[in-house]
C-alpha cells in the first residue's frame, strides 16, 4: 500500500482546530482509496516563538524537505508585532521551499452563497496561478532616515526573466490540462509597471507563441481585473499574475465563492515539496470555540491529494464537500453553519468514499 508522508504545522489561532478537521477528512479519503498517510506535526507559530523567541529553527526547511507534502493550518498570533510570523514562517517556507507557484481555485460549489447577484457556479469557476517567490514579496528595499521628516522608504519589486517564465510555464501547462476554454489571461498593470510588468507581457507572448500555440491569451490591468471578478467572473479561466496582485485578487475570489471559510490554495513546488493551505488566517477571535469552518482546510487537504496524484481520494473529498455545503450547512460564516467545527469535519469524513 502507498504511504504518503505528510508534515501537518497547525499554526497559531484557529490553525490547528481547522486542521485537525482536515486530517480526519485526509484519513477517512485514504482508507477509502488505497493509500496510508504518516503524519508528524511540527509546532512552529506565535505559541513556540513567545516561549522561545526562535520563530523557525534552522533545521526546518531540510526537516520539512523530506516529506512528501506539507499541511499548513495558519500562521499569525495577535501578541506577535505584523511580520515576524508571515515573513519568518509562511514566506520563508514558501521561498526556501521554492514553492514558486500558488495556486488559487476560485469555485463557487452548488448551494452556497455568493454576494454576486445573478451568479452561479456555472459563473463562479477559474483559478489563479500566483507567482509566490518574488515581486513585492522579494524583501528587497530598505529605509534611508527613519524616522525624520525626509525619510524614504523603498520596497523592490523584483523580477527575474527565469522566475516569471516557470511561473507562466506552470500557467500555461495547468490551462492545457484543466483549463475549461483553454484561456489563460495575464493579470499585470503594464501601463504603469512599464519595466517590471513589460517583462512579464513579452515572456507572455514568447513563451505562447513558442510553446503553447493551442492556448488562447488574453489580457487585463489588475484594477479592471477586480471589476471583471464581480461583473463577469465568468469570462476568466486561468488568471496567472505576480505575487502581490495574486495576494489581493484571491481575497476577492475567496469572497465570490462563500468566503475565507472555503477557500484553500497550493503553495507548489513542481520539482519538490508543496505545501497546502487555507487561504485565511489564524482568525484570533474565534480560536478555541469550535465554531470556525474547516472546509477551506478540509478542501486544501483535496488539494494535496490531487497533488500526490491521489485523484479518486481528491474527488471523492470534493464530492463530500459538495453535499455537505448543499445539503447541511446553513452558512459557511464562523458561528453560523448550524454545527460545530468538529461536526463539519465529521459529516464531511462520513461521506467521503
Ligand atoms: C496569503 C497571506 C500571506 C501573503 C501573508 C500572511 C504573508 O495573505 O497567503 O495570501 O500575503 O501571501
Ligand atoms: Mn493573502
Amino acid at each position: 500500500m502507498k504511504a504518503h508522508k505528510i508534515a501537518v504545522v497547525p499554526g497559531d489561532g484557529t490553525g490547528p482546530e481547522v486542521t485537525a478537521e482536515a486530517v480526519k477528512v485526509l484519513q477517512a479519503a485514504a482508507g477509502k482509496n488505497g493509500f496510508t498517510v504518516e503524519l508528524a506535526q511540527f509546532d512552529f507559530g506565535g505559541e513556540r516563538y513567545l516561549k522561545t523567541g526562535e520563530v523557525l529553527p534552522d533545521s526546518a526547511v531540510g526537516d520539512l524537505r523530506v516529506f512528501d507534502a506539507i499541511l499548513l493550518g495558519a500562521i499569525g498570533h495577535p501578541d506577535v508585532e505584523p511580520g515576524i510570523l508571515e515573513k519568518g514562517i509562511l514566506l520563508r517556507l514558501r521561498f526556501e521551499l521554492d514553492q514558486y507557484i500558488n495556486l488559487r481555485p476560485v469555485k463557487l460549489f452548488p448551494g452556497v452563497d455568493t454576494p454576486l447577484k445573478d451568479k452561479g457556479p456555472e459563473e463562479i469557476d477559474f483559478v489563479v496561478v500566483r507567482e509566490n517567490t518574488e515581486g513585492l514579496y522579494s524583501g528587497m528595499g530598505g529605509f534611508q532616515y527613519r524616522g525624520m521628516p525626509n525619510e524614504v522608504a523603498t520596497q523592490i519589486m523584483c523580477n527575474t526573466r527565469a522566475g516569471v517564465e516557470r511561473c507562466l510555464r506552470y500557467a500555461f501547462d495547468y490551462t492545457r490540462e484543466h483549463g475549461k476554454k483553454k484561456q489563460l489571461t495575464l493579470v499585470a498593470k503594464r501601463n504603469v509597471l512599464t519595466y517590471a510588468h513589460d517583462l512579464w507581457w513579452r515572456a507572455f507572448n514568447e513563451v505562447g507563441d513558442a510553446d503553447y500555440a493551442d492556448i488562447k491569451r488574453d489580457y487585463a490591468h489588475v484594477d479592471a481585473t477586480c471589476m471583471w471578478m464581480v461583473k463577469n467572473p465568468e469570462w476568466f479561466d486561468v488568471l496567472v499574475t505576480c505575487n502581490m496582485f495574486g495576494d489581493i485578487i484571491t481575497d476577492l475570489g475567496a469572497m465570490i465563492q462563500g468566503g475565507m471559510g472555503i477557500a484553500a490554495g497550493g503553495n507548489i513546488n513542481p520539482e519538490g515539496v508543496s505545501m497546502f493551505e487555507p487561504i485565511g488566517g489564524s482568525a484570533p477571535k474565534y480560536t478555541g470555540q469550535g465554531v470556525i469552518n474547516p472546509l477551506a482546510a478540509i478542501c486544501a487537504a483535496q488539494m494535496m491529494c490531487a497533488h500526490l496524484g491521489e485523484t479518486a481520494a481528491a474527488e471523492a473529498i470534493e464530492k463530500a464537500v459538495i453535499t455537505v455545503t448543499r445539503d447541511r450547512l446553513k452558512s459557511l460564516s464562523a458561528g453560523k453553519m448550524g454545527y460545530s467545527t468538529s461536526e463539519v469535519g465529521d459529516l464531511v469524513a462520513g461521506l467521503v468514499g
